[in-house]
């Protein structure tokens, strides 16, 4: 009789207990998973940040200066070439005599008339050393797309984009949902971070973005007006879009879009496992509780 009323308040103690101490264990596993989706999702973000730095400061100024130095050396080019004589200089081989002086003057002619050669053959040939063409590779917003692409054949649930309203390359444009997280960017100037959890196609995601504010003017050489962009790019890429931008405006936003199934499944492998020995050790306790009070209580004879 003793031992069923210990069991009867034992039994329901023990229940709670594991009840609260499971709770608590989810909860925190779960939390922990979250944590380091979140974590993972700001490595990629500050990883596409950084490939944008190094385009921004070393790619695009090297371009910038291999023409700046072939433009050196063509008109330095140009300068001795027009400093060469054209013509025969009267007074040359005014020192010979006869035949000499005529077959001086002859030889002269000769050379002048292989260096005008010379010059028709390289005529408009240095222009041609020098690089017009427009090159996305230096375009910080093309790098980073790039290289997540490349990323992306080992990890195909991670995503990064440029989600841009109108954008100059049209897989930069916002989607639906995108759009959304862009606009609530431009409704709050100051917010600065926005995560969130969506459905895809491959389960549950959790994104991180960050607005894309124009914030100097040298973004508006290429995307405010067509007529100030350079003729290359236009040529590339047309003069329909990415333009109209203005100084201050939040055009678009990073996303990176981590997947949480992963981590969530190893959080909940863990509290399985930790339930389980819980379960054990509290059914342990209940036996040799059992036994103590079984002992404690039997009458002696
Ligand atoms: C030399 C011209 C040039 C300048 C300067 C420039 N961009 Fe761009 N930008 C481009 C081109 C070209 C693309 C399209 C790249 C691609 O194909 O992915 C682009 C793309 C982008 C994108 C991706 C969305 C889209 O339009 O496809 C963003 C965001 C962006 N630029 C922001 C900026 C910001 C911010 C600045 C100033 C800090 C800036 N750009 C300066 C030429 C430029």
């Amino acid at each position: 009789m003793k031992l069923l009323k210990f069991n009867l308040i034992f039994i329901p103690f023990l229940a709670l207990c594991l009840g609260l101490v499971g709770y608590t264990a989810r909860t925190m596993l779960l939390n922990d998973a979250r944590q380091h989706v979140i974590q993972n999702a700001r490595i990629i973000m500050e990883t596409m940040l950084s490939s944008r730095t190094y385009t921004t400061k070393q790619v695009a100024p090297m371009l910038e200066q291999n023409n700046f130095k072939l433009q050196t050396a063509i008109e330095q080019f140009r300068k001795t070439i027009d400093q060469m004589p054209k013509t025969v200089d009267p007074n040359a081989g005014k020192d010979l005599r006869g035949s000499e002086k005529k077959g001086f003057i002859l030889g002269m002619q000769r050379a002048l008339e292989m260096q005008q050669q010379f010059l028709d053959s390289v005529k408009g040939k240095p222009e041609e050393l020098i690089d017009t063409e427009f090159h996305p590779q230096s375009v910080p917003a093309f790098a980073a797309t790039e290289i997540f692409g490349y990323l992306r054949e080992k990890f195909p649930d991670y995503f990064y984009k440029e989600a841009t309203l109108n954008p100059t390359n049209p897989r930069d444009r916002a989607t639906d949902w995108e759009s959304d997280v862009v606009n609530q960017f431009r409704g709050s100037p100051a917010l600065a971070e926005f995560i969130s959890t969506r459905e895809s196609p491959t389960g549950t995601a959790l994104f991180l973005a960050r607005p894309i504010k124009i914030n100097n003017v040298s973004c508006l050489e290429c995307h405010s007006t067509p007529d100030k962009a350079p003729a290359e790019m236009i040529k590339l890429y047309g003069g329909d879009n990415g333009f109209g931008w203005h100084l201050n405006d939040i055009i678009g936003a990073q996303i990176v879009s981590v997947p949480v199934s992963v981590p969530v499944h190893f959080a909940e492998d863990a509290f399985r496992v930790i339930i389980g020995w819980l379960a054990g050790a509290f059914g342990g306790i209940l036996i040799i509780a059992n036994i103590a009070v079984a002992l404690v209580t039997r009458k002696r004879p």
